[in-house]
């Protein structure tokens, strides 16, 4: 019940603008971004680097709602690639579709990405597509395939575990050899396109975490200069019982630990991220940054009650 009133508020216009006119919020959502700015997301990552993570950047935004706003986010991401490639940071980018026009026209956002893609491949540096809500699943994974079919390599998308499809999307896009990333899912969704129950939803996790380990043990490794390339099978989560499924199944089919990449968020089990890099696996961290904070903030106090509280209390103090 929670978790879906959080969801709803961080899609709500008229909440967003309530909660962002206040300064505690914007303090309290610094727990998961790293900041406003570029600067503020490069200090991140180079404090993530000097112990040994790697990272992804996510310049913040979503739902872009004209073809001019689309632009300019382009325009950011762009610059945000030519900063990265001109810097030392291990580091790579994500984006979400709709920040660059997926819900206003699929082609001009494809034609947006495209241009992110050549400029990003320039320099070496791979872009991951988030995934969002199921509305825009298809239309990612059709613009996804459009990419690779136009020679794009340095590209990669996230499945999601909560939704029956993500099974056989897994299969279909392995046997192209795609750089998955693999999480739970951050959105409600309905019981028509997703497991209603949690437990389901972990078991699709592992079901497909064993695919794609599998499928990486035909996968070379592929690391590019200075900034390095994730492998197939990237984990994202912070369940210790998927980690340890996914860690154990590697070692019995004896895939070496530089193929399985755990990947966790800003702020968020920072123990256990410290803890995989001792054990010697490759650990990526997903640093957002920006002024667009408001709806990424909600879905992780919907993701864990004890982070509304912790709002709440912060509120409380004021
Ligand atoms: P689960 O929710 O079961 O949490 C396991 C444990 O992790 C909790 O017990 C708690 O200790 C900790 N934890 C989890 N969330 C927390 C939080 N918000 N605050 C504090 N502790 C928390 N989703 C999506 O739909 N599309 C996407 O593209 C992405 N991208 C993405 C990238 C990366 C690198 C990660 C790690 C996650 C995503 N997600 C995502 C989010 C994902 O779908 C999911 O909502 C969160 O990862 C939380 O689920 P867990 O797998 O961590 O498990």
């Amino acid at each position: 019940m929670m978790r879906a009133f959080l969801v709803y508020l961080s899609q709500a216009a008229w909440a967003r603008k309530l909660v962002t006119r206040f300064r505690f919020a914007r303090q309290t959502a610094r727990r998961f971004v790293a900041g406003e700015t570029i600067e503020d997301a490069f200090r991140a990552v180079t404090d993530l680097n000097a112990i040994g993570m790697l990272a992804t950047l996510d310049l913040l935004g979503e739902h872009t709602n004209d073809a001019n706003a689309a632009a300019e986010a382009t325009r950011r991401i762009a610059d945000l690639i030519d900063k990265l490639a001109a810097s030392e940071l291990k580091s790579n980018v994500s984006i979400k579709l709709t920040q660059i026009g997926l819900k206003l026209d699929e082609a001009l956002c494809e034609k947006n990405l495209k241009g992110l893609l050549q400029h990003a491949a320039q320099h070496g540096i791979f872009v991951r597509i988030d995934m969002e809500e199921s509305a825009c699943v298809e239309a990612t994974l059709r613009i996804y395939h459009r990419m690779r079919e136009a020679g794009f390599e340095n590209v990669g998308v996230v499945l999601q575990s909560y939704l029956y499809r993500s099974q056989s999307d897994a299969m279909d896009l392995l046997q192209q050899g795609t750089h998955i990333r693999l999480v739970k899912g951050a959105y409600m969704e309905p019981p028509d396109r997703a497991f209603p129950k949690k437990t389901d939803a972990d078991d699709s996790f592992d079901h497909i975490s064993d695919l794609m380990l599998h499928e990486s043990t035909n996968s070379q490794s592929s690391h590019n200069g200075h900034v390095a390339w994730p492998p197939i099978a990237a984990i994202g989560t912070h369940d210790s019982a998927r980690i340890e499924f996914a860690k154990k199944h590697a070692s019995e089919i004896e895939l070496p630990k530089e193929k399985v990449e755990f990947q966790m968020l800003y702020g968020i089990r920072r123990d256990l991220q410290a803890q995989l890099v001792s054990e010697g696996y490759p650990v990526r961290v997903y640093v957002p940054f920006g002024t667009e904070w408001y709806p990424y903030f909600m879905r992780r106090l919907a993701e864990r009650p004890a982070n509304l509280w912790f709002f709440i209390s912060n509120l409380v103090r004021k």
